[in-house]
């Protein structure tokens, strides 16, 4: 691991007394707690850059006997159409059911994938039951259109997407890379490339590059260190977003989102907010609200992108709220189970537990770049995913190393109720994604 939790923070000149405040804040917390927030390891904590070609050997575990417990909602229907009604006026993508369909579902195997993150491959680390894999989003009157990767792939010829902000949205990248890396068989096509912050896909026979970017405080902060962020007092700079913006200002389509790190995890969290600078001797920190640090970041970024964005080039993407599965009450369940041995969806219609106020106030903000022209779309993926209690990695995933039998044995503080296996829900983000890209 890197030792420095954030050089920008940490390495400020300033009187004593406030500078030993600002190192305290900012040192790390060590604690394996039961949150949510958690990052990926692997190789890319000791080495800043990695490129990889491997093919991962197969490990595949039918598990068949799982099949006859099938409940099935409705029989398999048949593929979509290549064009979708997607135009149609009453067609609105946010608003459906899931359907058990396991012929067109999943979109890919997960064990093949290149390029796919031990902590999300739930099937190659112990989850047995197969159905999270096998249900398709169906809008109420139309349908997705049908993601087909190469037609995608000829969208990004020289063109560059970057997704941008916390681990949900990098679940969202690890699932695009997956649907688009299986129609690029032959591996000395295709490249991933860590470099700290940023994590590169690169399909050269298309010169098409799909990135993912590390802030998930949008602005700068103190957990902008891709691997060490687990601080336990997060400080935001009120004006500071310029080392993000470099890496993805000259890209084509961008994807931001944000929404888990601005929650509370207990009561009293508030957020601390630096503006100015050490340098110029005008630095104050204050605390406020979470929510209100969501918005201190959400003008920022939308004022630096409607000074500096080109209209003509950028199209803009903000993904909705992903929400979590970690109390299982809200279903009927046990809590000290979190969503572990969750099989199906909660099927009861109009089921919500996210906080969608985040997302609005995101949009109020976002909203104020189209009157000057530049476009943006909401990824409104909260509801069908708020369904989605038996999609998350729970404790079949590899953090450092496999989990251990005891802590298996302990949902409550190891089951990730967050992150969402893959193939799985965030295949259907990227259905969104694809339909905006190639229909609206
Ligand atoms: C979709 O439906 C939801 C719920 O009725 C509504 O809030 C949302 O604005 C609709 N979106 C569009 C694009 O019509
Ligand atoms: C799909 O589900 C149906 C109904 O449970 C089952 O009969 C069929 O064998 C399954 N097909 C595959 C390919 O798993
Ligand atoms: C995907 O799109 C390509 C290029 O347009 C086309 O040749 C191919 O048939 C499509 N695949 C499917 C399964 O529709
Ligand atoms: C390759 O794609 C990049 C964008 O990622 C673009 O800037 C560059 O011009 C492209 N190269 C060619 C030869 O078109
Ligand atoms: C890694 O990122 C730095 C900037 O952060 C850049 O200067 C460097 O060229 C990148 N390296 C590669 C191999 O892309
Ligand atoms: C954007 O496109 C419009 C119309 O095509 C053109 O008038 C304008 O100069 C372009 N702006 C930039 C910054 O390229
Ligand atoms: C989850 O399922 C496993 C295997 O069926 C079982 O051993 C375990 O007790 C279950 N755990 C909970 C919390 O239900
Ligand atoms: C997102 O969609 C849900 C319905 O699924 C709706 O209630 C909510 O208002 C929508 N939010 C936004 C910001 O469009």
């Amino acid at each position: 691991m890197k030792p420095e939790a954030n050089p920008k923070m940490t390495i400020l000149s300033s009187p004593v007394g406030l500078r030993s405040i600002i190192n305290s804040l900012v040192a790390f917390s060590i604690i394996v707690s039961s949150v949510t927030l958690l990052f990926y390891q692997g190789q890319e904590g000791q080495v800043p850059m990695v490129i990889e070609h491997e093919h991962p050997k197969m490990q595949v575990q039918m598990a068949a006997e799982h099949h006859e417990q099938l409940r099935v909602t409705e029989a398999p229907v048949p593929l979509t159409a290549e064009l979708p009604d997607a135009r149609k006026e009453e067609c609105n993508w946010s608003t459906g059911r899931w359907v058990y369909d396991n012929l067109s579902r999943p979109l890919y195997s997960g064990l093949k994938c290149s390029f796919i993150f031990p902590e999300l491959s739930c099937d190659k680390y112990g989850r047995k039951d197969v159905m999270y894999q096998h249900w398709r989003w169906q809008p109420y009157g139309c349908d997705l259109p049908r993601f087909n990767a190469t037609r995608l792939l000829e969208k990004l010829r020289n063109k560059r997407l970057v997704f941008v902000g916390d681990s949900l949205n990098r679940n969202q990248w690890v699932s695009l890379v997956c649907m688009v890396e299986a129609s690029i068989p032959d591996n000395r096509l295709k490249m991933r490339v860590f470099n700290g912050s940023l994590i590169s896909f690169k399909a050269f026979e298309y010169n098409a590059t799909v990135d993912f970017y590390w802030s998930p405080l949008l602005v700068e902060s103190n957990s902008d260190d891709p691997i060490v962020h687990r601080v336990e007092y997060r400080i935001i700079r009120a004006d500071r977003i310029e080392k993000h913006a470099n890496a993805w200002r000259d890209a084509d389509i961008i994807i931001f989102n944000s929404y888990v790190w601005w929650r509370k995890h207990k009561a009293d969290m508030r957020m601390k907010v630096m503006y100015g600078s050490f340098e110029n001797g005008d630095a104050r920190l204050e605390e406020v609200e979470m929510v209100d640090g969501f918005e201190i970041a959400l003008k920022k970024l939308t004022e630096w992108l409607s000074e500096n964005i080109d209209k003509n080039k950028t199209r803009i993407f903000f993904a909705g709220s992903s929400p979590t599965h970690s109390w299982a009450s809200n279903w009927g369940g046990v809590d000290r189970n979190k969503c572990l041995n969750e099989t199906e969806p909660i099927y009861k219609v109009g089921y919500k537990e996210a906080d969608y106020s985040m997302m609005e106030k995101a949009m109020s903000y976002f909203g104020t770049l189209e009157q000057k022209g530049i476009r943006v779309d909401i990824l409104n993926i909260t509801e069908l995913s708020d369904y989605r209690k038996d999609g998350h990695p729970t404790v079949f995933r590899k953090q450092f190393a496999p989990l251990t039998k005891e802590q298996m044995a302990s949902p409550a503080s190891y089951a990730d109720c967050t992150h969402w296996c893959l193939p799985g829900v965030p295949d259907v983000w990227n259905e969104f994604l694809y339909g905006y890209l190639m229909y609206k």
